[in-house]
């Protein structure tokens, strides 16, 4: 990219999804800002993808879950005279221990985790984007985002379903502007997600390899469909039948079906 040299910061790239989009983003030669809680793996991943690729990588460590956090992320990225041309809202976890058992601490974490800090960053860093005619936004969804509930895990599919509609609307509004905004819908994935809720086990014998992909390939799909300015991406056909379905059921049907997924996980 010669002296355009672009930057892309990305969120929970400390695993999984994240860290597998930035290595998709370092091997299509842009730099990066890295963050995510823990600085160790932060830091293998930025000496990595610098010596792979050639490319820069900053690493600022935030904790999501604290108020104010995106603004602070923003200031310290200004500080160190970088500035941002995409935006990879990924950082998120669940809690599956059902709605009243869960502690209101990390119900207000998982909101500020993966609904305000998307919100916040979004709202602080688009105008930078649409000023300079070039942007990338990629929300991570889930699938989850598109099915009628997440019994047991009450709040992590509307937080998604949020995610969705609010990239459909910032798709609509930077239509033109040389800014791109997808949701990225990701369906089972194998990353740490499912041991930090406590969940390998039982989604490892409730559910098939074959509706299990691999980070690298989500997070390829997933920025495909950015470059390609699609609004909204769901990586394998297994997924995509579930999404339609989960659109397209009665609730009665619907909430059955998710109602049955969540009693196999021994989340009802
Ligand atoms: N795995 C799946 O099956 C699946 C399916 C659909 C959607 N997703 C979505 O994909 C995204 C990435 O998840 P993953 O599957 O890659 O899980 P993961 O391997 O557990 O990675 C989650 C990332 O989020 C970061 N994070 C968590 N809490 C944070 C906080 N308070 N502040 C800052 N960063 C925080 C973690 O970093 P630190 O711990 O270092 O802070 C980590 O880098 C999430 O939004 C998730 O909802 C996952």
């Amino acid at each position: 990219m010669g002296e355009h040299r672009r930057t892309i910061l990305i969120t929970g790239a400390s695993a999984g999804i994240g860290a597998a989009l930035a290595r998709v983003c370092a091997g299509r030669g842009y730099d990066l800002i890295l963050t995510a809680r823990r600085e160790g793996p932060l830091q293998a991943l930025a000496e990595d993808l610098t010596t792979r690729h050639g490319v820069s990588v900053s690493v600022i460590t935030t904790d999501l879950a604290e108020s104010g956090a995106p603004a602070a992320l923003v200031a310290a990225i200004a500080a160190r005279g970088l500035k941002v041309d995409g935006l990879v809202n990924n950082a998120g976890f669940s809690r599956t221990t059902g709605f009243l058992a869960t502690d209101p601490a990390d119900h207000a974490a998982m909101i500020r985790v993966m609904l305000t800090a998307p919100v916040e960053l979004s709202r602080l860093l688009l105008p930078g984007m649409a000023a300079r005619g070039w942007g990338r936004v990629l929300n991570v969804a889930s699938l989850a985002g598109q099915m009628p509930a997440t019994g047991g895990d009450t709040l992590y599919g509307p937080i998604k379903s949020f995610l969705i509609k609010a990239s459909q609307g910032l798709w609509l509004e930077t239509q033109g502007t040389g800014v791109h905004v997808t949701a990225l819908c990701p369906g089972y994935t194998y990353t740490e997600f499912h041991d930090v809720n406590g969940s390998r086990e039982q989604v490892s014998s409730a559910y098939p390899k074959w509706m299990w992909m691999d980070a690298d390939r989500v997070a390829r799909i997933g920025w495909d469909a950015v470059e390609a300015n699609r609004p909204r991406v769901t990586p394998g056909a297994a997924n995509n039948v579930l999404a339609a379905l989960g659109g397209l059921l009665p609730d009665s049907l619907a909430l059955k079906m998710v109602g049955g997924h969540a009693r196999r996980l021994d989340r009802l």
